[in-house]
């Protein structure tokens, strides 16, 4: 059979993000060149502050028709210490989430080889899988701020929900528990207090659970459920909630697996209208920028989640043993306590792909 192809729009954004991205490119064009099952092509998209600084936008105003050329993103991060969060988030990662319905965010956390779990509460590590929405909630960009810098100045931030939103969100959760050996899902709100969009989400859940009789699910409150992730982690398996709710709780879930420094993350859009958009949890990490030292595992693991989206399962799995084994082997940045750079990361697991074949 022909050998399938695809494009990459790489848009490696600020600080360590050129660093884990190119660490990334390199592993992944090293596994398509050693397997040959598959051809893989990264282009360069230059958005970030840099361009800002130049263009005064953080993004092209064709972004939208110039992400569509391509089969998925492989995004590094945005932020800059000179340019306010706000700003920078708005302009480059809030401009593209929304507008190309990249509506499901997928976090998976879980202890990797290398990293420790902090809790003694869970037996084997943690396993969980993470389900932001990602299209609308405290996102929406709802809100303003009157009499500014007045004594009585005055801002709203308003949350939007819809049913479209939380329906398929919710669909896509329970299909992601139903996929996992545990068929296990919480769906987390807070409907006590937050009285009308998240009673929303409650009814839904329980409308769509109809749909999936062989999952097991239960409703937690957002606060209840922090305490559960730490006294009773192997209680949990998927998670789903909204996106302001699930953004904490997911930095809260990489910290508990080990580290920020590995966990990946998807934002998808299920129907494939639009190519979807591959990402580290993580930031800029400006503490660290120019040094060398980023961990490139998020964005190796990021990177593996694409090949998997892009159908290349296969793939993915041998490039995941391979960064295992490398990490397994003590071959670790210095966040997870080692004494490797970047670039020996990168050159330890391409010789792994090495003995791929
Ligand atoms: P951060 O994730 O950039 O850094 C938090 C801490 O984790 C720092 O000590 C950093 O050195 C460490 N860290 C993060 N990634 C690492 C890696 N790969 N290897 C080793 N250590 C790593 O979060 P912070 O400091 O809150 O934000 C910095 C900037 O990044 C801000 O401008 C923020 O808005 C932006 N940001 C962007 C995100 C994105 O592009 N998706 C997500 C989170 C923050
Ligand atoms: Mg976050």
């Amino acid at each position: 059979s022909a050998t399938k192809s695809y494009r990459i729009a790489s848009i490696p954004g600020d600080g360590i993000g050129p660093e884990v991205v190119s660490a990334t490119i390199q592993v992944v064009e090293k596994l398509a060149k050693t397997l040959g099952t598959f051809d893989i092509e990264f282009d360069h998209i230059p958005w970030g502050t840099a361009y800002y600084k130049e263009t005064g936008k953080y993004v092209s105003e064709d972004c939208l028709d110039t992400l569509r050329k391509y089969d998925a993103g492989l995004f590094g991060a945005v932020g800059a210490p000179d340019v306010p969060d706000h700003i920078s988030l708005w302009g480059l990662l809030l401009a593209l989430r929304g507008p190309l319905q990249l509506y499901a965010n997928v976090r998976p956390v879980k202890t990797f080889p290398g990293t420790k779990c902090p809790l003694n509460t869970a037996t084997k590590g943690i396993d969980w899988m993470l389900v932001r929405e990602n299209s609308e909630g405290e996102y929406a960009g709802q809100g303003g701020r009157s009499h500014v810098g007045q004594p009585w100045e005055a801002a709203t931030e308003v949350a939007i929900f819809t049913r479209h939103a939380i329906e398929r969100i919710m669909r896509f959760a329970f299909e992601t528990a139903q996929s996992r050996p545990r068929k296990l899902l919480t769906v987390v709100t807070k409907s006590n207090s937050m009285r009308n969009g998240l009673v929303l989400w409650d009814e839904i859940a329980a409308s769509v659970a109809k749909d999936f009789p062989d999952v097991t699910w239960d409703k937690m409150l957002v606060d209840a459920m922090t305490v559960r992730m730490v006294g009773k982690p192997d209680s949990i398996d998927t998670i789903v909630g909204t996106n302001l709710h699930m953004d904490i709780l997911s930095d809260l879930a990489a910290a508990l697996a080990g580290s920020i420094g590995v966990a990946p993350s998807s934002n998808l859009d299920p129907t494939r209208k639009n190519p979807s958009l591959f990402e580290p949890v993580h930031g800029s990490a400006f503490d660290i920028t120019g040094k060398g030292v980023a961990n490139p595992v998020a964005t190796f693991w990021s990177a593996a989640e694409m090949l998997i989206w892009l159908g290349e399962k296969d793939a993915a799995a041998k490039l995941m043993s391979c960064v295992e084994n490398v990490c397994s082997a003590g071959i670790l940045t210095p966040d997870l306590g080692g004494t490797s750079n970047t670039q020996g990361v990168v050159d330890a697991v391409c010789a792994e792909i090495e003995k791929l074949i």
